[in-house]
């Protein structure tokens, strides 16, 4: 089936990648093998090639295998990039972005809520090759400029982020970045790529955690990056061959089927999460709500100059601020489980104290994922378990 480039996500997510299934197979097979062999020296030899990615050949798993590649293409036709590759998680992927960007010596500007092991990178384990960084109140955009210095190589930006819902201006961030040659990445994983495209917008590469949304089911731990061909052969060349982080074929053939129905859950995690945050700000218990797709947001108009939709991952603030009722609240709950990730089939709860820059004092915020469950459940289930929170 020849589909056409311009085909919308849905059609992409269902046929992109997929025009040389063998024997009619309607859904791909796995390719289960470590390497791939040649029948003469000279294919063999070309298929190393990574001058020309056309050229290039299947030849060992570690790089590069037809059922990742199905996922890759995907991946990099919804993000609108020229390439992607998937890895063994987000943080591999995540990793591999920024040791790319980075030298001895280098400095990292960094959004201060960026995703906590993210974070770690940057402060604990980039010293060692003495990379230093700052951070910034991302949604300052002055901030994020005026933090860079004459060695700043890389601006990791993750917008919104995943706790507070706070945007970075992609355009004005990029736009300057460029000027100085400083190579910009940012997360994607809660927006997904039905919901955001930040190449378009500038971003050099677009990192995800295939885990949350794009994998959708809580069956696979999964990272992607997309980026243009010629970072993308660096990286081959790089971090995807020398730290070998990226993905096994049962995984991307996981990740492959969760993707089919991306744009259905998406557009059902939008209605979900607006009602959630509609229901949240109506309960007195309730402080306030942390919501991306808040009409409301201090920053709403620059969010929707760069979403097409929010997602039903979100947070609330509670007006109780006792750990002792807060913790009684959280283990009340039975269809909110209490688990760390986020993007699957089932609802989520994480309490989790926290002071970001700019806050005078810590508080407890309440983060929820809101899955696919019925959401007059969720609602009966957190008002029995907001007794607690009184
Ligand atoms: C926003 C965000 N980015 C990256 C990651 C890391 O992804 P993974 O757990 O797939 O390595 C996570 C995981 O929770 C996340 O929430």
């Amino acid at each position: 089936m020849a589909l056409d480039p311009q085909s919308h996500p849905e059609t992409i997510l269902q046929h992109w990648g997929e025009e040389n299934k063998p024997e009619g197979a309607v859904v791909p097979p796995i390719f289960q093998n470590s390497l791939f062999v040649f029948e003469d020296t000279w294919s063999f030899q070309n298929s190393f090639s990574l001058e020309d990615p056309t050229q290039r050949k299947h030849n060992y798993s570690r790089v590069s295998n037809p059922t990742l590649e199905i996922a890759e293409e995907k991946i990099a036709a919804l993000e609108k990039t020229e390439a992607a590759k998937v890895f063994g998680s987000g943080m591999a992927a995540i990793s591999a972005a920024i040791m790319s960007s980075v030298a001895q010596g280098s400095h990292v500007v960094c959004v201060d809520t960026a995703y906590g092991p993210t974070k770690q990178f940057i402060q604990d384990y980039l010293p060692k090759f003495g990379v230093r960084h700052t951070y910034v109140e991302g949604s300052c955009t002055e901030e994020i400029l005026d933090a860079c210095l004459p060695e700043t190589s890389l601006i990791y930006l993750e917008s919104p982020s995943s706790l507070l819902f706070k945007f970075q201006d992609f355009r004005r961030v990029t736009q300057f970045a460029q000027e100085k040659g400083i190579t910009t990445v940012t997360d994607n994983s809660y927006c997904s790529p039905y919901f955001q495209n930040p190449a378009e917008m500038g971003v050099d590469m677009v990192v995800h955690s295939a885990t949350k949304y794009l994998g959708g089911h809580s069956d696979v731990v999964a990272g992607a990056l997309a980026c243009s061909h010629e970072r993308m052969t660096k990286l081959l060349m790089n971090e995807i061959s020398l730290l070998g982080g990226g993905m096994a074929p049962f995984p991307a053939w996981l990740l492959i089927r969760g993707m089919r129905t991306l744009a259905l859950r998406m557009r059902y995690a939008e209605s979900a999460g607006h009602r959630m945050a509609a229901w949240l700000g109506s309960r007195s218990e309730v402080a306030r709500v942390f919501h991306a797709g808040d009409a409301d947001h201090p920053q709403r108009e620059l969010a929707t100059s760069q979403m097409r939709g929010s997602s039903s991952l979100l947070s609330f603030e509670p007006v109780c601020q006792e750990e002792a009722k807060i913790r009684a609240f959280a283990d009340a709950l039975h269809l909110f489980q209490l688990g760390v990730s986020w993007g699957g089939f089932e609802s989520l709860c994480v309490p989790i104290p926290m002071q970001p820059m700019g806050w005078n004092e810590p508080r407890w915020i309440i983060r929820l994922y809101v899955g696919l469950e019925n959401p007059e459940d969720l609602e009966a289930d957190l008002s029995q378990a907001f007794e607690h929170l009184r």
